[in-house]
């Protein structure tokens, strides 16, 4: 892996706008998108680059990592609307309704949602780039600890932290938040070509030290992707704090990345 240490937020938005902008070109480009707070300023990011004619999604398709369970189709924190909002509406990042890809989690069956959207990006030809956010629990998407490594898009349930952290997004009421959700497995998201995950704030550091320096476990889901061979982890100073080998991590990209 590696790991970008920024000043603030706003420049590892910066970093991962740039992998984004550089790469989207391609014929056929397919980025995963995470939902959360995170990933909000790089959004913002490539809006603007759009609305400056520097980056273009129109000819993009996109997957969403996750989606939740339960939840009302017209809620603006169901993750199809939040994206919606983020990426598409207004011209947005050149991203169209059609080509932005959600779990179908409405339809009664979630496991059969599930399955078919797992096909779906692999009819797509897989994710080129990933973006990842994480949980202070470890999750990325939403594979909470103790689930499988190898996972494909599945079924899952939100741990008591997560809908905790997730009820300033319903009202601060964690009654409000969904339990269940149709995320991509851990199997899945390692399939795609490139992993971006952004980390920012004091809350993560725990979980930023065990996705870099943990063993890989089923406890810190996001350790999967010490495995992965092209993963970049762009995190904040706070979220940075409790790295080991932080020096070690500046000084690497620094050489590889600023020479
Ligand atoms: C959302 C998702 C989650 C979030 C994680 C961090 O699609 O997959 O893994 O990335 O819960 O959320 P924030 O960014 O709100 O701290």
């Amino acid at each position: 892996m590696h790991i970008g240490i920024f000043a603030t937020p706003d420049d590892a938005a910066d970093e991962a706008a740039k992998i984004i902008i550089d790469a989207h070109t391609r014929p056929g480009f397919v980025l995963g998108v995470a939902t959360g707070s995170t990933p909000l300023p790089l959004y913002t990011r490539l809006r603007k680059a759009h609305a400056d004619g520097k980056s273009d999604l129109s000819g993009a398709q996109a997957f969403a990592l996750d989606e939740y369970v339960g939840i009302a189709a017209d809620h603006p924190e169901r993750y199809r609307n939040v994206l919606l909002t983020e990426l598409v509406k207004d011209g947005g990042t050149g991203l169209t309704d059609e080509a932005l890809h959600t779990p179908n989690a409405l339809t009664g069956d979630p496991y059969k949602a599930a399955e078919e959207y797992d096909a779906s990006i692999r009819e797509a030809g897989g994710v080129d780039i990933q973006i990842l956010g994480i949980g202070a629990d470890g999750h990325i998407g939403f594979n909470e600890p103790g689930g499988s490594l190898t996972s494909r898009t599945n079924v899952g349930a939100l741990t008591e932290q997560t809908r905790r952290d997730n009820a300033r997004f319903f009202d601060d009421d964690i009654d409000k938040v969904p339990t269940q959700c149709v995320t991509q497995g851990l199997g899945t998201i390692m399939e795609a070509r490139q992993l971006v995950l952004l980390a920012t704030g004091a809350a993560k550091a725990d979980a930023v030290r065990e996705l870099v320096e943990g063993g890989i476990s089923a406890r810190w889901p996001a350790t999967i992707m010490q495995m992965h061979t092209n993963a970049i982890v762009l995190v904040d100073e706070p979220a940075a704090a409790k790295l080991e080998l932080a020096d070690y991590y500046k000084a690497q990209w620094k050489a590889l990345h600023q020479a």
